[in-house]
């Protein structure tokens, strides 16, 4: 009952996905839906707070009754929530007590190049050597074809990662992003949440406290005794028909978990909520829905997207999420009789997938939010403001007989650079892509200008850092650079793309 379901081809939604033993699939809406604990400051000192994670390796009861090993932040998975403040530096401290070395990235924060997560970057475990050109832990290749020999920075133990947090509220997320090995390190459990408010935010009013609640989405498949499977990471998956088409196109689990617990339930009162969502998977896209819908008015009301609020209020009945967007919602559960059930859907999941987590309106009750229709200063940035135009293909290549995803026909090299943007200037970049990809910049938040040449999808709309960009289609932002100078990089978010190099770098100059 193990193996890879499905064919690739460019039009399914979803290609291949590993499979989880039937006996072992957990009954749907049978857990709580899990809240991950909120960090607080270990101390604060001028005005900065410190924070410090510890990754660990832990046991985590997924699947009813079984163990799985996780790599967690803090030993769980999803990690630790992180909750900063607009303008208030902050000091995350990741120490690594993992067998492997790791490399966290804020994704979406606007932070120095030696806080950025770069995949070189690394923080080392007690014991590790590192041995660049020798086989890495699961059996990689360890960045042979793509780092310069003395390209790598090795920090022992621990180090601080300095956000500087000068950018407005917004959903943002942090994960593990080291060379050749951020599918896997993802896949067992390396992401947590990180939110930034601030007051105008705050003066909304929009649902708040225990009615402000992220879900992090992702998929996984697991073995028979409850361990993750991976193809890497499995020795059993290797060889099985599928595998291979199944790691090129990016993994695939039919189980869908939200903050980490499978296809939760969570009791609501009959009023409105506001969810982070994010899509944590490596790779599956989802089109998000309620079933059924409320009795008026749209399913979803869209406040914000990857980067921050949006200028007003936008309703949507479906949001297609590919992986590491976000989209701040308010649903209005007052909308519905109590004792109803609504199911947040995939509209694009097929069987196991189909399905999210489930909300149980189960009382009346107060609630004096509300939705305003102006909601932030957003600056609508115009074509005309662009003082460089670059294009970037997303691609499949073949490079010395080997297909490979490439930028541009180029494999990731860490010491060139595609791009160098002028600090402070607003540049127009167009994706063109094979596949979807969804495509992050690191530091620059962009607007979504147009689709082949067209309209945006409703849902682009906002400061974004990750736009999925479909098969054959032209995907043109406008990013503004600004914050840093230095070395950044920009991929594709499907983390098996990501580490067989989708990747780039541009400089800021
Ligand atoms: Cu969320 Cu470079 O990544
Ligand atoms: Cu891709």
């Amino acid at each position: 009952a193990t193996g890879v379901a499905g064919c690739g081809s460019l039009d399914r939604e979803v290609s291949g996905e590993l499979l989880t033993s039937a006996a072992r699939l957990p009954k749907p809406y049978g857990t709580p839906l899990p809240i991950p604990r909120t960090a607080v400051p270990v101390r604060t000192a001028g005005g900065v707070d410190r924070y410090e994670l510890v990754q660990r390796v832990a046991e985590a009861e997924i699947l009813p009754g079984l163990k799985t090993e996780v790599w967690g932040y803090d030993g769980t998975f999803p990690g630790t929530t992180i909750a900063a403040r607009s303008g208030r530096q902050i000091v995350v401290n990741v120490r690594n007590e993992l067998p492997a070395p790791t490399s966290t990235h804020l994704h979406g924060g606007i932070q120095a190049p030696a806080s950025d997560g770069y995949p070189t970057d690394l923080v080392a475990p007690k014991g590790y050597r590192h041995n660049p050109g020798g086989p890495g832990h699961g059996g990689g290749h360890e960045g042979v074809m793509h780092v310069a020999p003395d390209d790598w920075t090795v920090t022992r133990l621990a180090k601080d990662y300095v956000y500087p947090l000068d950018q407005p509220a917004a959903t943002l997320w942090y994960h593990d992003h080291r060379m050749d090995f951020s599918a896997p390190q993802v896949w067992r459990g390396l992401a947590g949440m990180f939110l930034v408010h601030d007051d105008e935010e705050e003066a909304l009013g929009l649902p708040s406290g225990e009615r402000d609640i992220p879900l992090m989405i992702c998929d996984r498949a697991f073995d028979e005794d409850g361990a993750l499977r991976y193809p890497s990471l499995d020795p059993s998956l290797t060889g099985e028909p599928g595998v291979e088409d199944a790691y090129m196109e990016g993994v695939t689990g039919d189980v869908v978990l939200v903050n980490g617990a499978p296809w939760p339930e969570l009791e609501v009162a009959a009023a409105r909520y506001r969810f982070r969502l994010l899509n944590a998977s490596n790779a599956r896209r989802y089109r998000l829905a309620l079933e059924p819908g409320p009795r008026e008015g749209a399913s979803f009301t869209q406040v914000g997207s990857d980067a921050g609020l949006l200028a007003a209020p936008r309703s949507h009945d479906e949001l297609p999420i590919s992986p590491a967007e976000r989209y701040d919602v308010v649903i209005d559960f007052s909308r519905y009789p109590v004792g109803t059930t609504v199911t947040l859907v995939n509209r694009i999941g097929e069987g196991s997938t189909r399905r999210v987590m489930r909300f149980r309106v189960a009382r009346a009750a107060k609630d004096d939010s509300r939705v305003p229709r102006k909601l932030a200063d957003v600056e609508p940035l115009a074509a005309s403001a662009a003082v460089a135009e670059r294009q970037f293909d997303f691609r499949q290549t073949q490079v010395e007989g080997m297909k490979v995803w490439t930028v541009n026909k180029k494999p990731f090299r860490s010491d060139e650079f595609l791009a160098r943007p002028r600090l402070g200037t607003v540049e127009r970049w167009r994706f063109t892509s094979d596949f979807h990809h969804p495509v992050h910049l690191h530091l620059a938040h962009f607007q979504v200008l147009a689709r082949s040449g067209g309209d945006v999808l409703p849902t682009d709309g906002g400061w974004k850092d990750t736009v999925d960009v479909r098969p054959y289609e032209v995907v043109d932002v406008l990013a503004r650079f600004s914050g840093h100078r230095g070395r950044y990089m920009f991929h594709c978010h499907n983390l098996e793309h990501e580490d067989m190099a989708m990747m780039a770098n541009f400089q800021v100059v």
